[in-house]
């Protein structure tokens, strides 16, 4: 399987790269804004890895470099919902955009296999645990209007070219090589400033978090099982969730001073167009044989000890 990753030198890139290389070579396409080729690097240095430099929103050139591949991951986008209250075009371009252009390089170059790195934030506000079909509220960030406006530029690619497309609506993915998230942001604010942590919110935000290696085994499952549908969409995220406060505490007690203070914001969203509670049904996919391996508290426990150690050492 000769596998192409526009993201794959990010956070969930990089671990599915890990993954990928056990099947075939694998193109990673990024143009490094975020990613690092270090989070590739042993693949690189084997040659089971190749690094395209290059940006999604540069159609020739991601064209010319899906060339000869049998399967496309996309999975660049903006990596910070926040970002788009400072620049609305942001996720236009970097969701919207972008993933018209693979979706357009996989037709004019015959790549049938799509898979899609989407998002619970498709649900919108909604406190109830949503299944696959629960689209009647609207997503409320620029973010999630991006996504869902992918997961419909899909579904039409699908119909008129003939296109298997395969979505995936992630929980919030944790675990090492994160490159954003609240797990990593409050072990950096903790590293900058060990006597107290500032949380934005009330602290009362809960969600479903997903390990990544759930997250890499989840995608690989749905590209080898799901049958039928077009495109095939699936939640991909545990059933319970987890408190933003539970998580500040965690990295608390992680980092080097335990009795650090911890101050809460007075809000219920950490800003606007965050939802702040969310659950998803994972059924689904449970039906077709596949449930993650960690619960959220689990996903997060493990996950704050390994960005622990990466940002504080030890
Ligand atoms: N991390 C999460 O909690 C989470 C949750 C739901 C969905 N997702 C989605 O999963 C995907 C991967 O997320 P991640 O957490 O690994 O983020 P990430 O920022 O670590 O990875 C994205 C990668 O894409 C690259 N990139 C960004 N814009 C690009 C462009 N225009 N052209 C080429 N490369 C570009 C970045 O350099 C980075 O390597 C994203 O689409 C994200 O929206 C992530």
């Amino acid at each position: 399987m000769r596998s192409f990753v526009v993201g794959g030198a990010g956070f969930i890139g990089s671990h599915l790269v890990d993954r990928l290389v056990e099947r075939g070579p694998v193109t990673v396409y990024d143009d490094l804004s975020v990613g690092k080729p270090a989070f590739i690097g042993a693949h690189l240095a084997s040659g089971r890895a190749t690094l395209v430099e290059g940006d999604a929103l540069d159609l020739p050139r991601l064209t010319a470099a899906l060339r000869d591949h049998d399967v496309i991951f996309h999975l660049a986008a903006n990596p910070e919902a926040r970002w788009g209250l400072e620049r609305t075009r942001l996720d236009l371009e970097q969701g919207t955009i972008a993933t018209y252009n693979a979706l357009e390089a996989a037709r004019v170059n015959g790549v049938k296999k799509f898979v899609f790195s989407s998002s619970g934030t498709v649900y919108g506000n909604v406190a109830e645990a949503c299944g696959e079909g629960d689209l009647g509220s609207l997503p409320i960030s620029l973010y999630g209007a991006s996504k869902f406006a992918g997961e419909a530029m899909i579904a039409a690619f699908v119909e008129c070219f003939g296109l298997e497309g395969y979505i995936c609506r992630f929980g919030n993915v944790v675990g090492p090589r994160g490159t954003h998230g609240a797990i990593l942001d409050f072990c950096m604010k903790l590293k900058a400033t060990p006597g107290r942590l500032e949380v934005l919110g009330d602290g009362r935000q809960a969600k479903p978090y997903l390990h990544v290696t759930d997250c890499t085994a989840g995608l690989l499952f749905v590209l080898d099982h799901a049958t039928g549908e077009r495109p095939a969409t699936y939640n991909l995220a545990p059933p319970d969730s987890t408190s933003v406060k539970r998580i500040a505490e965690l990295c608390v007690a992680q980092s080097p001073n335990p009795s650090a203070q911890i101050e809460y914001g007075t809000t219920p969203q950490g800003w606007p167009g965050d939802v702040p509670r969310s659950l998803v049904k994972p059924d689904k996919l449970a039906k077709l044989g596949f449930r993650v391996r960690h619960s959220s508290d689990d996903a997060v426990r493990l996950a704050v000890a390994e960005v622990a150690r990466e940002v504080f050492g030890g």
